[in-house]
């Protein structure tokens, strides 16, 4: 990491000449609950120690100057004439600064420097690592003094409305609330949130990632989310009070299964499950049960590749290679799916038997090698100078 920082910093005081506040921003890991947060369900992500760095200066005037290290590009625009670029990255970095002349926050300009070892669209969440890093960085360069919620919804919104993808909230979350050693459930609803224990020495977080990238993802994402909606209006007629598939259990599902589209019923059944998955899971994980837990892992892939339909022939085929190998609790795709990556718990002393295994199936079916990160769990985005 000590490498990655100074050459972005070197990168910032080349191009513009000047010191910058140095910002670490990370990507993110989710153990269980997936396609829950934006059905107002629950999630256990943390934060790693994989991040994007900013190097970052205000400006007297209303100039913004990007230059993205990892692609080699400049950008330019200044507060009045933010707008889409065909070159992608900087609308990241815009649609933040956009969310925060919306609020009518008093912001100037901004020369920016970042880059990262954060997979890019990897299922690691590079875009909301940008985008939590750059709400953070203006927060605390015109010392706006927001917290770290308004933060994440100003982090989320950006990537809505600007960027255009109707994601949930939890990667900004667990970008900005990240703590060492720590995971988060978060409650998706009220966006209460716990900090629950993630700190054995004998086990790894190992992200094994396809290589595989899918347009389908976004638009697959939508129709997901509609199906969701569609169901809550079905079960909202005979149960009114019905807000979100957070308030939905099996029984009511099972109750009206005649009513429904089956393929709709399908994905609330699986959505239903997997809250009810993360709830035993935490259970598990203060009893330091990862066995039990890792079977949930399981579970929650098994789920998403048969009822809610968004795995890959290339993510089914790196969790059956996991589950294969001894010193494996559980492993299952992780993020939006389609493509990205899997994310899987192994006892330290079967990692290199993992990465050996892994790849020697992934490349016998594929052609192709996975790339295998061993992640940590570390803090949030923070300021490493200023
Ligand atoms: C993407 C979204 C998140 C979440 C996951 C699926 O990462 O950005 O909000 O919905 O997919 O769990």
């Amino acid at each position: 990491m000590e490498k990655l920082i100074e050459s972005v910093k070197k990168s910032f005081e080349k191009k513009f000449n000047r010191k910058p506040v140095v910002i670490a921003s990370p990507g993110r890991i989710n153990l269980i609950g997936e396609h829950t947060d934006y059905n107002e369900g629950f999630v256990l992500p943390g934060a790693t120690d994989r991040v994007i760095i900013l190097a970052i200066a205000p400006r007297e005037d209303r100039r913004c100057r990007f230059y993205s290290v990892d692609f080699d590009q400049d950008f330019e625009t200044d507060l009045s004439h933010l707008q889409k670029s065909q070159l992608r990255w900087p609308d990241y970095l815009q649609g933040v600064i956009d969310q925060f002349l919306k609020a009518g926050y008093m912001i100037k300009g901004v020369d920016v420097a970042f880059g990262g070892n954060v997979p890019i669209g990897g299922g690691m969440s590079s875009s909301a690592a940008v985008e939590g890093g750059m709400a953070f960085a203006l927060n605390h360069l015109f010392q706006l003094n927001l917290d770290l919620l308004t933060l994440t919804r100003l982090a989320q919104k950006a990537e809505n409305e600007f960027v255009g993808v109707r994601c949930g909230i939890m990667d900004m979350f667990a970008n900005l609330h990240g703590q060492p050693k720590k995971v988060l459930k978060i409650d998706c609803r009220s966006l209460a949130y716990e900090y629950y224990p993630f700190e054995r020495e004998d086990v790894r977080v190992v992200i094994s990632d396809t290589g595989v990238r899918r347009e389908l993802a976004s638009s697959e994402y939508n129709v997901r989310r509609q199906q969701c909606e569609e169901g809550v209006r079905l079960l909202q007629q005979h149960y009114p009070e019905i807000k979100s598939l957070r308030d939905v259990d099996l029984t009511m599902l099972e109750n009206h299964r005649s009513e429904f589209d089956p393929v709709v019923w399908m994905r609330c059944a699986y959505v239903v499950k997997e809250n009810q998955r993360v709830n035993l899971a935490c259970q598990d994980l203060l009893k330091g049960d990862l066995v039990t837990f890792g079977q949930k892992m399981y579970q929650s892939h098994a789920g998403l590749r048969d009822e809610y339909e968004v795995s890959s022939p290339e993510l089914n085929l790196l969790v059956e290679s996991a589950s294969r190998i001894p010193g494996v609790y559980g492993s299952r795709m992780m993020g939006a799916g389609f493509g990205g990556c899997t994310i899987s718990l192994v006892e330290a002393q079967a990692v290199e038997l993992f990465k050996e295994k892994v790849s020697a199936d992934y490349r016998k079916e594929t052609g192709k090698d996975p790339t295998i990160h061993v992640v940590m769990i570390e803090a949030g985005t923070r300021i490493l100078e200023e």
